[in-house]
Parts: structure tokens; sequence; C-alpha cells
């Protein structure tokens, strides 16, 4: 999604912003440009579609200096993606750069008579203009009285050309944290344009003001009061966010997991068994729900349904897993018994915490599985459960969907050993065998050679069917989500099942399946259905267990994970279906780490 900084202090401004830009491309986005004060006092503003080394390049004619700008990168929401809708945008006195949709920017447009001003499509320019006509010398006062005509969600980053050196900052939903250092203030829609300038940081309160200045960063309410923001220090540093040698991050990332699975489960071990008074989780809340609702999306999702897989055999409650942006709309079946687990990589994924906050109003206790610090979702949710993976900076999540698991399959213990599903023993032994699976997950990473070998014979595909029962076809989910959004390929994923419900139509000579045959209990009924496939012309490329006895002619290529408990599969598992994915993009010569039309935060609905 749209990504955002602004700067004001010492050193260039060019400079820093665009290299924020650049820390900001991992978001997605197809746009981006940059306002610049310069020294003579007025604003210079530089736009570019496409990639931001455009934009770098472009600026190259910049050279006068400047100690204060803002800068976007765009992922278009109203009106194509042209240089007249990139932001920043200007209006009269006003120049500012926007995260988020107006919902309301039609009306608005008939109320305030822009249309014939507007240079742009976007809802971001209407806000511009606004601000424009209720200016008159005070920024905040001008900005206290936009916000109440907006309806949506926001960040603006605002410049006024008769504040040099000034930048203002408002929020509401999207994100935006802020860092007052040696060399300046900034401000920018994530930590990773920060980073490199300081790890402690703020995260700006919804509705609220604030003011960047070179000596000053200052948050106020709308009624001029100032305000301490809660100063929070970041995990990880610059160096984690590097690629050191990888030709991808998404490569990197994958390497990264069993390091990531150690950091996120071993702090959390008291005696061999998951134990979280650090994280301030009671027993009591898991003792006392009846039942679990899980909400998130796409990949964070795939992981719940992992974790449906297991707990409801394992604990015996019911579980439910809601994609976000369905449930925030549902009238859910929850009350103060039901534990809402909500889980997110960013922990600012819109349509999630909206779910969150529907759960919120039903009064049902919220835990969260986050990875980014001090996000919204984190904040405002009633315990937290923080994942330790860094950093993810490719779009496509792999070890962020690794530690979520982690962290689900701890819960499933802790739940299983306080509901005395678990003895004290029960739940050693289910610790332990979940560490044995990261070594077998290392195993997987070191067969690179053999799973590129895989993704070279579906290079061509047009589409690919994923197919597993039980918990391998929650893998079969992220396996097909994962080649779609970096391959491009068409893939889908079924429970082996029901194929032949209507699915199987589509399996022609050649069509390749990716069949996941770990779950011993049903395994021979998932290789039936391998067999079905098989007698309708498919290459099948079947992922399956060390010791899996598989007769002759079953599948055209067999990957072997480690053997290991069905319940432990899942990180080889993850990594296998990753790489298999990373290396059809590369075989394409896709974008691997910044697919088209994908962004990394969904600050939008
Ligand atoms: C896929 C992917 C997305 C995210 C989804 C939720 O690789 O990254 O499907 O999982 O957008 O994002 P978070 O976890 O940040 O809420």
């Amino acid at each position: 999604m749209c990504g955002i900084i602004g700067y004001t202090g010492p050193l260039s401004a060019k400079e820093i912003i665009l290299n924020g830009l650049t820390q900001l491309e991992y978001r997605g986005y197809d746009s981006a440009g940059i306002a610049l004060c310069m020294e003579s006092s007025y604003i210079r503003m530089l736009k570019k579609t496409g990639k931001v080394s455009n934009l770098k390049e472009a600026s190259k004619q910049i050279k006068e200096v400047s100690h204060s700008g803002i800068g976007h990168t765009r992922w278009a929401t109203h009106g194509c993606v042209s240089e007249n809708n990139t932001h920043p945008h200007q209006a009269g006195r006003v120049t500012l750069v926007h995260n988020g949709i107006i919902e309301n920017y039609h009306q608005l447009i008939c109320q305030f008579g822009l249309e014939k001003k507007l240079k742009s499509e976007t809802d971001s320019e209407v806000a511009a203009w606004i601000l424009d006509s209720f200016y008159q010398g005070d920024p905040a006062e001008a900005i206290g009285r936009l916000l109440p005509l907006l309806e949506g969600s926001y960040s603006f980053c605002i410049m006024f050309e008769d504040c040099p050196g000034e930048i203002y900052a408002v929020r509401s939903v999207s994100p935006l944290v802020a860092a007052y250092t040696h060399s300046g203030a900034l401000v920018a829609s994530d930590l990773t344009a920060l980073i490199p300038y300081s790890r402690q940081y703020f995260v700006l309160p919804e509705k609220h003001l604030l003011k960047l200045t070179a000596y000053s960063a200052k948050v106020y309410t709308f009624e001029g009061r100032e305000i301490m923001p809660e100063i929070i220090e970041a995990d990880w540093n610059m160096d984690a966010a590097m690629k050191h040698g990888f030709s991808h991050f998404m490569l990197k990332e994958i390497h990264e997991q069993p390091e990531a699975l150690n950091q996120t489960i071993l702090p959390r071990l008291t005696d061999g068994i998951p134990d979280f008074s650090q994280d301030g989780i009671p027993d009591s809340l898991l003792k006392n729900c009846t039942r679990i609702q899980i909400a998130a999306c796409g990949t964070a999702m795939h992981a719940g349904m992992a974790a449906r897989a297991l707990i409801e055999p394992l604990v015996r409650i019911p579980v439910t897993v809601s994609i976000a942006s369905e449930f925030r709309y549902e009238e859910p079946l929850i009350d103060k018994n039901t534990l809402v687990i909500i889980i997110s990589q960013s922990g600012e994924t819109i349509d999630t915490l909206a779910a969150l906050r529907l759960a919120k109003n039903y009064g049902s206790p919220t835990l969260s599985v986050v990875n980014v610090k001090g996000s919204t979702i984190a904040r405002e949710s009633d315990y937290v459960l923080y994942t330790h993976a860094g950093p993810e900076i490719a779009v496509a999540s792999t070890k962020a969907y690794s530690v979520q698991l982690a962290a689900l399959y701890l819960l499933s213990c802790r739940l299983a050993y306080v509901k005395g599903r678990f003895n004290l023993d029960q739940a050693k032994g289910f610790t332990n065998k979940l560490l044995s699976s990261i070594p077998a997950m290392k195993e997987v990473i070191k067969c690179k050679n053999e799973i590129q070998a895989i993704g070279n014979e579906i290079l061509s595909a047009a589409d690919i069917f994923f197919i597993g029962r039980g918990l391998d076809y929650s893998f079969s989910l992220e396996g097909a989500l994962k080649l779609k959004e970096i391959s491009y390929i068409h893939a889908e994923a079924y429970a082996a099942g029901e194929l032949k419900h209507g699915t199987i139509a589509l399996i022609s000579p050649g069509v390749p399946v990716v069949a996941i045959a770990t779950q011993e209990r049903i395994l021979g009924k998932t290789l039936s259905n391998v067999k079905e496939v098989k007698a309708r012309g498919a290459f099948v490329i079947l992922i399956t267990k060390e010791e899996t006895e598989i007769s002759p002619g079953l599948a055209d290529v067999i990957f072997r994970i480690p053997q290991i408990e069905d319940r432990f599969t899942i990180f080889p598992i993850a990594a296998v279906l990753q790489l298999i994915a990373y290396f059809v993009s590369v075989g394409k010569g896709l974008d691997v780490d910044q697919p088209r039309n994908l962004a990394k935060s969904v600050t939008v609905e």
C-alpha cells in the first residue's frame, strides 16, 4: 500500500526522502513522488510512475538544497497509474501526501464545488483543496476543520507554503510512526523508513496532530494540548532489512525461518512447556474459553486454518476461522466465552483491525498474534503474542507465516494443558516434537536444487492444483496462494476429497497437481485422490514423508520431507511450498519481492 515519509532537519531532505521511499518499496506501489521545500521557500514537486529508481534518476535535475520535504509511493485506488494521480498533491498553499481512502470524496467535491479545480482523479487532492480553503495561517486549525469532514481511513503528511521547515501529520486508522533524532525529525508510514536513523520511535495516536520541525517532533490534541507519546524501541536494526548476499529478500527470509522460529518459541518455554506469563497472557483466558474464533487475511488466515486443524481434535473445542473482510460485516456468534484470535504480520491490515474491533464490541476477549511491535492491532488487543520474525520485506509472506504457526502451536499446547487434555509429560512431548520440526525445515531448505528442478517443471503451466487433506489442506491453500502471488500462475487449492465433486473436470493431460500427503491417518484416502488425477493425465508432484511407501507410477516427481509426526510437518512443508513458488517466479524472470498489484501492508478495504 501507499508509503509515506516526511523529513525536516539539517541533512539533505532529497536524499533522506528518496532513501526512505526505497525502504518503503516493499509495501507495493506503482508510482512515486516527492515535494521539497527549497531554500528559496518554494515547494518543488517531482513525480514518476514505475519504480522509485525512475524518481531518483529524474531527481538528479534538482541541484538546489532542501532541508524538508515529503514523499510518497502510491498504490492506485482512485484513478489510474499516472503522474497526475501520483502524490504529492498541491492545492494553493497546501502540499500533501495521503495513505488510505476518503470514502465520501465525491460528496465533498460537490459540497466544496471542486469539479473544475481538480487536476487528478484522486480522493487525496480533494482533501488538499478543502484544506487550502480552510487555511488562514494556522495549520492546526485548518487540519482540525478538515478531519471531521472525512469518512474512511487516512494518514496525511502536509506542508504549508508559508511554513517552511514544518511538516504536519495526522491519521485515522492508517498508521504513522515518527522519530526525533540528531539528524532531524521524521515521520513515515512504517518503521523501515525510520530505522536507518533511529531505533526509537513513537506511533502517532489517531486524530492527534504531529508537528515536525528541525528541532522537534511534537504531538498535540486538536485542543492544542501537547501529549507525550510512548517511545518504543525497535527490536531489529537496519542490518535485518538487508539482503546479505541473497538474490532476493524472499529467499533470505525463507532461510531465516529456523532462527525466527527459535526466537519465537524458546523464550516462551518454562520447564519444557509453553508459558505465556512473560507475555501477560493468563491461563484463565485459555481455561475459560469454550470456543475460539480466528480472524485474519491471506497467509495469516491460512495459519489460522492450520491452527483449527490442530486445536479441534487436540482440545475438543470448536474453532471457527474467518476471512477478516467477511467477518467484519457479519453478526458473529461470539460472546465473552469466545477467545477471538487475530493474526496479522503487519498488525495494520485494515480488515483484520476491523474484525478485532467488532470482536471487542461483542465483549469477547481478544488475543492477537502479531509481528510488528506497537502496531495498531497489537495495541488494541486485550493480549498480544508477538512473533519474532524481524522485518519481513518480501511481499510474499514466508517467515511471518512460520512464526504464526509456531505461536499458534504453543498456544494450542498451553490450551490443552490448562484444560486438562495434556498432562505435563504430554505437553513436554508435544513441545519437543514442535522443536524437532525446525531442523527438519533446515533439511528441506538445504534441498534447494532439488526444489528448483521441481519448479522448472511447472514454469509454463497455466493452471496448477494443490490438494491435501486435514492439515495438508491448510498447507495446500498457502502453497497455492504463494505460487499465485509471485508467479502469476493460476493456482487453486482443494481438499483432496472434494476435487471429484466438480473441479476434477479441469484435470487434463499435463496439468500439474501438487499433492501434499503427510497425514498418515488419512494417507490412503489422499493417495486414492492422487490416483484419480493421475488417471486423468495430471503431472503429479507428490510431497510426502521419507518413509511413506508410494506405488510406482503414482507421481511424476516425489519430494520427501524428514519422517516426523503428522501434526509437526508444518515447518518443512511450508519451506517446500515457499521454495517451489520462489523458483517458479525466478525461472519466469519475475519480480519476486515486489509482485505486481500487491501490497505488503493492506491498509485499505
Ligand atoms: C501473502 C501475504 C498476504 C498477507 C495478508 C495479511 O503472502 O502476505 O496474504 O498475509 O495481506 O497481512 P497481515 O498478516 O499483515 O495482516
